[in-house]
């Protein structure tokens, strides 16, 4: 590993420990709408949660039946994410890791991959960790990847100089054998959210959702 290299890594643990660390929550506490609709329907086996944070949607998952690992750079928010676990009584459902995932990646195979808002800074090899991500899934499974499509409609220029792909582009980029698997949702949507000064407002998210057929 070179010495650019480390930087980088300490530089994503850090932020993310920081930023966690900016308050006693900083997420909503509740499982991405998102989640809810696209998983809810799904029969229960092994889920990876990429990007956990606080442990919303592990703990929604591990309540719907499912195994779960969790997994995060930041070591503060999957602190928070055991405690939550433990207080909504399904701690021993979850498997918390740490990791980053431009450097490593949880082992095994899973029925459910679940990347929502696994968005960071710098250098984040995006594209590369959702091919790990989808090269996880078993035969069968499903791959849900959510991310924003744009600023948020307090600020829409937030984030100018960053490209939000289209879901399109997130599957094109994914690089996967033709055949091998189904699009079940590519679809853009204005999600619901609550603005800093506490009034409501929306924010374009995308969805892609994919069936590995073998
Ligand atoms: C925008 S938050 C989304 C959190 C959660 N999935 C949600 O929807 O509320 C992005 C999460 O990705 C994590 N993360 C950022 N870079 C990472 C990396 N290189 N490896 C693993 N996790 C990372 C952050 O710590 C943070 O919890």
């Amino acid at each position: 590993m070179s010495d650019h290299q480390h930087q980088d890594h300490a530089a994503g643990e850090e932020f993310w420990d920081a930023r966690y660390r900016e308050s006693d929550r900083i997420w909503s506490g509740k499982p991405n709408d998102v989640l809810v609709r696209e998983a809810g329907g799904l029969a229960p086996g092994r889920a990876l949660d990429l990007g956990s944070g606080e442990g919303a949607d592990a703990v929604w998952l591990a309540r719907q039946g499912w195994h779960v690992t969790g997994t995060d750079i930041s070591g503060v928010a999957l602190e928070r994410a055991a405690e939550h676990a433990a207080e909504a009584g399904v701690g021993d459902r979850i498997d918390w890791q740490r990791h980053d995932f431009a450097r490593s990646f949880p082992a095994g195979e899973f029925d459910l991959v679940s990347a929502c808002f696994l968005h960071s800074y710098g250098d984040f090899p995006r594209e590369r960790i959702l091919r790990t991500a989808a090269a996880a899934v078993a035969v069968g499974g499903v791959l849900l990847i959510v991310g924003h499509a744009g600023g948020p409609s307090w600020d829409p220029d937030a984030h100018a100089d960053m490209h939000f792909p289209t879901p399109r582009e997130v599957w094109s980029r994914l690089e996967l054998p033709e055949g091998d698997w189904e699009v079940l949702v590519a679809a853009e949507h204005l999600q619901a959210m609550t603005a800093p000064d506490g009034r409501p407002g929306t924010r374009p998210d995308n969805v892609l959702k994919l069936r590995r057929l073998r």
